[in-house]
């Protein structure tokens, strides 16, 4: 039998357990803290000065749960510069340039889909995300659908089947064939590979009736449902995620009263992309109006090539407390309970005796600086999956 591995991360000056019965405040935060792992989960959260087979200092550093992230979109090839580009000289953008990196995916084999995908991941761990989803869309018809979950499924058990991503152009005025082909052929080819199902509701991409096909064909093929909406104006996403009873929502840029008083009252997680609205143009939405009808908020980078080519949840962070009037300790729960909670997740985003070992230490006295200090290389070290990748 091998012996458990015990590692202690000791000297923490300031550290964020997520967990109220352990620590002050809502953030559960111990001071001159250790935290213990062992054989890969909490052992011991206290203080200062715990023995174990392996010790690091922290050196007085803030100790706080890996980044749960909990919407990207890895799997692709190529990228969109020039998008991004024009955009920034006034292009507004429309979301289809997805078919742009649809082409380059299918074009790229598996074994350089899957090295662009280890790449990514090694700059997300890099930047302190733990525990990381996966959706597909950009493969678009059955074969590359199934092979980009394929590979995702390889990094991560949070995989997400996204056909009904963007209409490919070969089905142009055909809409409603190409659902059809999602939810059946598609689906089954997938299906083995996802945890989740997910369909872009939006004018341009799908509508309301396609969504709930979609949903409901992969809830009846045993998958979660979580859905994009409200990203580029207001429309039926938010409520039809609410009565579909999807685990999350994501977007929500544009909300009316309606939508926040349908996430207030219901489990679905409204989960903002704030790099998405930076590199987009879109106005930042105020998490503070969703937070005070008592809906609970989610935090994700959204890494794709197209509205949002960073892994960085930092920078998030920092636009999430600057722009979208959410304090420090709220947007640091919404990028680990928060993501946890969109993922459905009980064992990662907190540092209670239990729970998965991952976690991050700054090169900082205390998480205000992870908003405080935009832009900044903060993270000194990530413990904890995503592969061991740093
Ligand atoms: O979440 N909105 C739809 N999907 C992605 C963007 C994909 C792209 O532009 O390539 C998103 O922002």
């Amino acid at each position: 039998m091998a012996l458990a591995h015990s590692l202690v991360v000791d000297n923490i000056g300031s550290l964020i357990t997520n967990d109220p019965t352990v620590g002050e405040g809502p953030l559960g935060i111990l001071r001159n803290a250790a935290v213990v792992i062992t054989d890969g989960d909490v052992e011991f959260v206290g203080p200062a000065g715990a023995t174990a087979d392996e010790r690091i200092d922290a050196e007085g550093a803030c100790v706080l749960p890996g980044f749960v992230d909990s919407h990207t979109h890895l799997v692709f090839a190529g990228d969109r510069a020039e998008e991004f580009t024009a955009r920034m000289a006034g292009q507004p953008y429309d979301g289809g340039g997805i078919r742009v990196t649809t082409d380059a995916t299918r074009a790229t084999d598996t074994s350089e889909l899957d090295r662009l995908v280890r790449l990514r991941l090694h700059e997300a761990h890099w930047a302190g995300t733990t525990t990381i989803e996966i959706k597909s869309g950009y493969g678009l018809n059955v074969a590359d659908e199934a092979r980009s979950l394929e590979i995702a499924k390889r990094h991560t058990t949070e995989t997400t089947f996204l056909g009904a991503h963007l209409l490919p152009s070969e089905y142009e005025g055909r809409a409603d064939d190409y659902i059809d082909l999602v939810c059946t052929e598609m689906l089954d080819a997938s299906r083995p590979h996802a945890k989740w199902i997910d369909a872009f509701c939006e004018t341009g991409a799908f509508d309301e009736e396609q969504c709930r096909a979609v949903l409901e064909a992969g809830e009846a093929a045993g998958l979660g449902m979580r859905l994009h909406g409200n990203q580029l104006g207001t429309g039926p996403g938010v409520q039809l995620a609410v009565e579909c009873g999807c685990a999350s929502v994501d977007h929500c840029t544009h909300l009316t009263d309606g939508d926040v008083d349908a996430l207030a009252g219901s489990d679905t997680v409204a989960t903002f992309l704030p790099a998405a609205d930076f590199s987009t143009r879109q106005p930042y939405p105020d998490a503070r109006r969703v937070i005070d009808a008592g809906a609970t908020v989610a935090i994700a980078s959204n890494c794709n090539p197209g509205s949002s080519y960073t892994t960085s949840m930092s920078f998030c962070i920092a636009i999430a407390v600057r722009e979208m009037r959410m304090t420090i300790d709220e947007a640091i729960q919404a990028v680990t309970t928060g993501g946890a909670a969109a993922l459905q997740r009980d064992d990662v985003g907190h540092l209670s005796p239990g729970a998965a070992g991952h976690l991050v230490i700054l090169d900082a006295p205390s998480h205000h600086h992870l908003a405080y200090r935009p832009g900044v290389p903060l993270i000194r070290h990530t413990i904890g999956p995503l592969g061991s990748e740093s």
